[in-house]
């Protein structure tokens, strides 16, 4: 299918059905906070006949096209998992390419900053960063500050994150503040999370068609109002266009779920 958009006419008519759907979906509801496993980069690379590298580079073009939709139709926060502190068994060629193409990219954020300038989007950089070469660490957080005047929307980049070091993360940093083992709350728990201050996470997306959440949010994605919605494409695959078919199936299913939330209210008001 790719050679069809490889025509300008194609392009141009893809890209304006894009922007039009965007419009019809801001109007309604769209899923405050989305989470994003993005897995298959390597089998994505195989299958193509790359080296793994390119594979992954795939894997940020589409990451970065994918969030331009979801900010277009007006979510609010996406978390990407961008590596995994599991992710430092793989081998070194491997970690020192993911953490090169971290520190290029943000680099690149910092100069040229388009997409978080056109939708005002905040970078925040999630995890345990002391495991990060010092170099990467200080690309991260050179983007985090040169965008943490932005108020429209968030980027929460996890690098190196797994959801059990958060979770401790979190408990540690509520007993240093001297709260007594009586007063910590799951809510308190919530707020010390790394994604804490940012919307409820209202859907989690996983491509390549592996049922795991792989320590990714775990805390956020067992929330009722999280839906969890699994992908057969691997990450490179995944289109603009899917998205919005996700967007739309999402938004058509929550008010389905208010209208009946609301019939069952009423009949139960005339029971009464
Ligand atoms: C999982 O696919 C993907 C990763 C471990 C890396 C994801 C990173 C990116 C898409 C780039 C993001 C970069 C920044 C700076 C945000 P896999 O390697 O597990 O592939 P497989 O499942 O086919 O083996
Ligand atoms: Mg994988």
């Amino acid at each position: 299918m790719d050679w069809i958009s490889s025509f300008p006419v194609t392009r141009h008519v893809l890209e304006y059905t894009k922007k039009q759907l965007c419009q019809v979906l801001r109007s309604g509801s769209v899923p405050q906070h989305i989470g994003f496993i993005m897995d298959g980069n390597r089998r994505y690379a195989r299958m193509n006949k790359m080296e793994t590298k390119e594979g992954h580079s795939a894997g940020f073009d589409t990451m970065a096209r994918l969030l331009e939709v979801c900010y277009d139709c007006g979510v609010q926060a996406a978390t990407v998992f961008a590596f995994s502190i599991e992710n430092f068994s793989r081998s070194e060629y491997e970690i020192e390419w993911l953490m090169k193409l971290a520190k290029s990219k943000m680099k690149q954020v910092v100069e040229n900053g388009e997409l978080c300038h056109k939708y005002g989007v905040r970078i925040r950089i999630l995890g345990n960063l002391k495991l990060l070469p010092a170099d990467v660490r200080e690309s991260l957080l050179e983007a985090q500050e040169m965008t943490k005047n932005n108020k429209r929307a968030v980027l929460n980049i996890c690098c190196p994150y797994t959801a059990r070091d958060d979770i401790t993360h979190s408990i540690k940093n509520i007993i240093a503040r001297g709260y007594d083992p009586e007063d910590i709350t799951q809510d308190l728990v919530s707020e010390n999370l790394y994604t804490g201050g940012v919307p409820k996470l209202q859907l989690l997306i996983r491509t390549s068609g592996v049922y795991r959440l792989s320590d990714f949010m775990l805390w956020e994605a067992v929330d009722v109002d999280c839906d969890v919605e699994i992908l057969s494409v691997l990450w490179p695959q995944f289109t603009p266009l899917l998205m919005l078919w996700i967007l739309f199936k999402w938004g058509w299913n929550r008010t389905g779920r208010a209208r009946r939330n609301k019939r069952l209210l009423e009949s139960h008001g005339k029971d009464d």
